[in-house]
This record gives C-alpha cells, sequence and structure tokens, in this order.
C-alpha cells in the first residue's frame, strides 16, 4: 500500500513512509469531495498546455481522454480513491497515469498541488457560495409570504423580552428578512471576492513554462487569475470569509429559532408549526416538539466554531504554503452544508407555521404597552418629553394597580395625572391605532410595512438572477470543458 505513494516521488528518500505517517498526513477522506472540480481544473490545464505548446498535443489529447473518463466515474460514483496515496490530487493524476500510461506525466507541468488545491477549493466553494445565497434568500421569501398574507396580525414588540410597544407581524417577520438579505448579499460578496484564479502560481513563484494564466481562468468561470503567486497558494482567506458568512447566517437563524421555539410553547401561543416538520415525544402524548427549530439553533455552535478554527489555524503562517492549510476543508465545508440545510428546513418551517392572530392581539392588548403613545400624546398637547415620561409612569403604576388597561381609565381618572388629556386621547390608545400611526420611514405601520414588503422582493428577485447567471456561466464551462 504505502508503496504508491512513495514509488511516486521515491527520488530523495532512501526509506519509505511510515503507515502511520500516511494515516496522519492524508486528506482523501476530505479532499475527495473536490475530485469533480480537481478534473476540471485540469482539463482547463491541459488544454491551456497544448494551446500555448507546453506539451505536445499529441499527449495533451490522451490526458484529455483519460481525465473525461475520469470524470464519468466521479460523476457515477465509481471512481475508487486509492488510499495508499496522499490525497485527491495525486489520486486522479496517478489513476490517469495508469490508464494511458507515460503521457500522464506531463499534466503536472507547469502546476503544483499548492496552486491546485486553492483552485479546487475555490471552484467548490464559489458553488457552495452561490447555493448558499439561493437557500438564504428562499427563507427571506418564506418570511415576507407571512409578512403578506398574516402581516396584520397585531403583536407585542420586545426589548429585554419584556413588551415594549406594538408591532405587527409582517414588520416582526421583515426584521427577519432583511437580516437574511444581508446574509445572502454577504455570500455574493465572497463569491465576487474568490472568483479568482489561482492556477498557474504553481509551487509559490510561478512557472518558467510559457502558460497562459487567463485562458485556464476563464476556462473555469472565474473572473481573472490572482494577482501574486505567493498570495495565491498561501491566501485562505476566501474560505474564512465564507466561513464568517455562515456564522452570520447561522446567528441570524438562531435568533429566529429562538423566537419559534418560545411562540410554539402554550405560555405564548402565537403559533403552531405544521405536522410534518415538528416530532413527538416517546413519553408524553401530548407534546409537539419544535425540534427542527432547536436543531438549526444548536448546530449554531459547530458553524461559529468553524470560523474560529479558520482565524486561529491561518495565524502567524508566514508565506507561503503550509501543510497547516490543509485542515481548513472539513469545517468549513461541514458549516457550508448544515447553513444550507438549515436555511432549507427553516423556509419550510415558516412557510407551513400557523399564525394565531387573535392570540397575538389579545396578549398584547393586556399590559401597557400603549404608554410610550399615552407620552407622545401629551407631548403633542404642548408637554415636555421627559415630563410626559413622568406622568405616564404615575398612570401605568395606577392602571396595574387597579387591574385595567390605560384605554380603559375614564377620561377622569387619566386627568388625574395630567389635564391636558383630553376626550381624544381614546383615539390614539387601542393598539391598533399604536400600530397604524408608526408611519415612519421603515416604521410597523401597514403603509410602511407594504413599502418594506416591495423592497424585500425586490432584493429577492435581483439575487435570484444573479445567482442564476452565475451558476449557468459555471455550467456553460463544464459543458465547454467535457466537450
Ligand atoms: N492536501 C494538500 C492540501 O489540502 C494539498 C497540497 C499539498 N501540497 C504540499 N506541498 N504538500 O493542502
Amino acid at each position: 500500500m504505502i508503496a504508491l505513494q512513495q514509488a511516486l516521488w521515491s527520488g530523495r528518500f532512501s526509506a519509505g513512509m511510515d503507515d502511520s505517517t500516511l494515516a496522519f498526513t492524508s486528506s482523501l477522506d476530505v479532499d475527495s469531495h473536490l475530485a469533480f472540480y480537481d478534473v476540471m481544473g485540469s482539463l482547463a490545464h491541459v488544454r491551456m498546455l497544448k494551446k500555448c505548446g507546453v506539451i505536445p498535443a499529441e499527449d495533451a489529447d490522451k490526458i484529455i481522454a483519460g481525465l473525461k473518463d475520469i470524470l464519468v466515474k466521479v460523476r457515477d460514483g465509481s471512481f475508487e480513491f486509492d488510499y495508499s496515496l496522499e490525497d485527491v490530487h495525486t489520486c486522479i493524476e496517478f489513476s490517469l497515469t495508469q490508464a494511458i500510461g507515460p503521457a500522464g506525466g506531463k499534466l503536472h507541468t507547469g502546476r503544483s498541488r499548492n496552486d491546485q488545491v486553492a483552485t479546487d477549493f475555490r471552484m467548490y466553494l464559489r458553488d457552495d457560495a452561490l447555493r448558499a445565497a439561493e437557500a438564504v434568500n428562499g427563507l427571506m421569501m418564506a418570511l415576507v409570504k407571512v409578512a403578506e398574507d398574516n402581516g396584520d396580525a397585531v403583536m407585542p414588540g420586545f426589548t429585554h423580552m419584556q413588551h415594549a410597544q406594538p408591532v405587527t407581524l409582517a414588520q416582526h417577520m421583515l426584521a427577519h428578512a432583511f437580516k437574511f438579505s444581508r446574509d445572502a448579499d454577504r455570500f455574493l460578496d465572497a463569491f465576487r471576492r474568490m472568483d479568482k484564479c489561482p492556477l498557474g502560481a504553481a509551487a509559490l513563484a510561478g512557472t518558467t513554462y510559457p502558460i497562459d494564466r487567463r485562458m485556464t481562468a476563464e476556462a473555469l468561470a472565474f473572473r481573472e487569475p490572482t494577482e501574486n503567486s505567493m498570495d495565491s497558494v498561501s491566501d485562505r482567506d476566501f474560505v474564512t470569509e465564507l466561513a464568517y458568512c455562515a456564522a452570520q447566517t447561522a446567528i441570524h437563524l438562531s435568533g429566529l429559532c429562538e423566537e419559534l421555539v418560545l411562540w410554539s410553547s402554550q405560555e405564548f401561543g402565537f403559533i403552531e408549526m405544521d405536522d410534518r416538520y415538528t416530532t413527538g415525544s416517546s413519553i408524553m402524548p401530548q407534546k409537539k416538539n419544535p425540534d427542527i427549530a432547536e436543531l438549526v439553533r444548536g448546530k449554531t455552535g459547530s458553524v461559529v466554531g468553524a470560523l474560529m478554527t479558520m482565524i486561529t489555524m491561518t495565524k502567524g503562517l508566514p508565506l507561503t504554503y503550509n501543510r497547516d492549510l490543509q485542515e481548513d476543508k472539513r469545517p468549513v465545508m461541514e458549516s457550508m452544508a448544515t447553513v444550507i440545510a438549515s436555511a432549507q428546513m427553516m423556509s419550510k418551517v415558516i412557510a407551513t407555521t400557523v399564525f394565531h392572530k387573535d392570540r397575538m392581539l389579545e396578549v398584547t392588548s393586556r399590559g401597557q404597552i400603549n404608554a410610550t403613545d399615552l407620552a407622545d400624546y401629551l407631548v403633542t398637547k404642548g408637554v415636555p418629553f421627559r415630563e410626559a415620561h413622568g406622568i405616564v409612569g404615575a398612570a401605568v403604576r395606577h392602571s396595574i394597580d387597579s387591574g385595567r388597561n390605560l384605554e380603559d381609565m375614564t377620561l377622569d381618572e387619566l386627568r388625574q395625572f395630567s389635564d391636558r388629556i383630553e376626550q381624544d386621547v381614546y383615539d390614539i390608545l387601542p393598539v391598533i391605532k399604536c400600530v397604524e400611526r408608526r408611519n415612519s420611514y421603515g416604521g410597523t405601520s401597514p403603509q410602511s410595512t407594504d413599502v418594506q414588503i416591495s423592497k424585500a422582493i425586490e432584493q429577492i428577485m435581483l439575487r435570484d438572477e444573479v445567482i442564476r447567471q452565475e451558476s449557468q456561466l459555471i455550467r456553460n464551462c463544464w459543458k465547454a470543458l467535457t466537450e
């Protein structure tokens, strides 16, 4: 087994590698997921070598045919990875040479595994970034749909988890929607920054062969080649950036999930999740558990962990490639997969949840949630806001003591606290009025949330179009490379 890896680069060594060394240094269990991209990278590279006359056309054609055969197997899952080899790059090159003979050895001209792995992982994560943007965009759409369909429901808006001011369900859902809008944008921003091709940087210093890096970049659907060979093989900030995008999305998801868990409790009773997306208890027959939301919340730990891994792993590394960098793949492959699946699941949960509007209104009307409105009312009657705050504080204390809401007190009772209060106070106190009157740009009034809904839909559609175009460009390149 071990003899194989050793045989490939045996020249410099007099003793064979220990079994444990290969086991410890191998990355195949993880980077086998890069196989498709590795073959694509090789196809682009060999076509370029041929065009630039670096290797004979006849050898290049053999390599191209051999790589296409390998691609078929990689695609249908029948490619056999040889675990006596160190990584996916070696496996594919070795398998090629076995199939076509010594010509296969010419593929690795003018490149190195260092630029190869950087290119492969960029291509892999580029696809993940698009998938994540799409999944998060879908979740945003599900939230906007709730705002459209059930948005008129009045509910308490919270600060410090205390009733603060009444809001609409639309305003609350749109608050989450715009967070996810930024998350989806971040994935696309990261996509654009990583959309440069390191291939041809070779080991670290470039190469003496007359290669054409623009040609390979274009063939692999990259915007352009990276500017500096040493940066190209040592940089992993594209990985860290995506790990951050995933972590921030997970943080946003965890907040949404936390609320859904609370809202589905008997104490809140704001929502009921669909049977398809909840689970039962093994011993308590009455239970319907919000497990998906809890799991998504729980998975935030590993997603944030991946970011910490990347940041810590790359600290203090001297230029250029160091083997430490091999540790970048598993955490971020996993964190991206987790966030994509979480966003997809939560889209389904949100789209099928029933919102109990009556219960929300009942809870909202219970406290003194309209106290700010009473203070604002006094301000319109010429009372300075600070003074109004004190007057309303006293009125609220009275209302709590007497077990009634502010709007249920008589005018005489209210006037004990300020003689500026008049009959028209009853026009502003009902919670529905509080909501309707918060008509400032971005506020909770239905007029304002209608504007927000249009903006949100516009953002979703624009992004969908960008994702569609970028995915199409990549697919076209794959097609051209394999023709
Ligand atoms: N498996 C390696 C990685 O993922 C590939 C590059 C190895 N390069 C090297 N010089 N050892 O980073």
